[in-house]
């Protein structure tokens, strides 16, 4: 098992412990990705294309992104309980063009990266509410921080409600980009969130939780 990063109680005094993913976590993050999608997404896109999601192809992406992440520029957590993972989030560099370093600034070894994305978040639905979704994103957003990076961002449909709601109560905020995407065959608009730069004290605001390396 590797470095857990992360403890909280949950709201029925279960404990959850996020660390770092490996490609052992392959199939259940795989598991909870087409889980997530099938439950978060039911009426926003189409039904037929979320049946068909498969574990399988899933599982052979993220074994491939989990091995070959050599420069660790795309870090990966999970939450366990009772020692099953149910949920993960992923980041690593961001994709749009407005986030790049200026042309003619290459980066510099070892200077940090000025901005990253969180690239998905999922929790089993049986788990949600849990406290996990809380605990993995406050963990990526001190990890990013901790390595320089002052502007962290996200992509979330805009018809996820619940998701939105998630994002702005811990600490998310919409910053006005947004962007359509072709998904099951539907046209569907995202929404840009970016992390809020706050106050002394604001990784209490984030989490109720311990960190500690064990
Ligand atoms: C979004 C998600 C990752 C949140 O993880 P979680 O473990 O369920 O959330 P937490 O228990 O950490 O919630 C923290 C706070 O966020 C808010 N929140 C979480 N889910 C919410 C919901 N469905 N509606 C409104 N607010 C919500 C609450 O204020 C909650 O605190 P509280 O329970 O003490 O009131 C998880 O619910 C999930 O996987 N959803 C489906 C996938 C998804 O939408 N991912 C994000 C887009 S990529």
């Amino acid at each position: 098992m590797g470095i857990v990063v992360h403890v909280t109680k949950t709201p029925d005094s279960s404990t959850i412990s996020v660390r770092r993913a490996s490609p052992d976590d392959a199939q259940a993050i795989a598991e909870v990705g087409v889980a997530g999608w099938q439950a978060a997404y039911r009426g926003i896109l189409p039904a037929g294309y979320l049946r068909g999601l498969n574990v399988v192809a899933r599982e052979v992406a993220w074994r491939m992104r989990l091995e070959s992440d050599d420069d660790d520029m795309a870090p990966s957590w999970v939450a366990d309980r009772a020692g099953r993972a149910i949920g993960f989030v992923a980041s690593g560099p961001p994709r749009d063009d407005d986030l790049q370093p200026a042309e003619g600034s290459p980066r510099i070894d070892g200077s940090p990266p000025p901005a990253a994305e969180i690239y998905a978040i999922y929790v089993q639905p049986d788990a949600w509410r849990s406290g996990a979704g809380r605990a993995m994103l406050s963990t990526a957003v001190q990890e990013w921080r901790q390595r320089g990076t002052t502007g962290l961002v996200l992509w979330v449909l805009e018809a996820n409600a619940a998701g939105r709601a998630f994002y702005e109560h811990v600490g998310w905020r919409p910053d006005g980009g947004r962007q359509d995407i072709d998904l099951g065959g539907v046209t569907v608009t995202e929404v840009r969130y970016r992390f809020q730069e706050l106050p002394l004290g604001w990784s209490d605001t984030l989490s109720n939780s311990s960190f500690r390396e064990g």
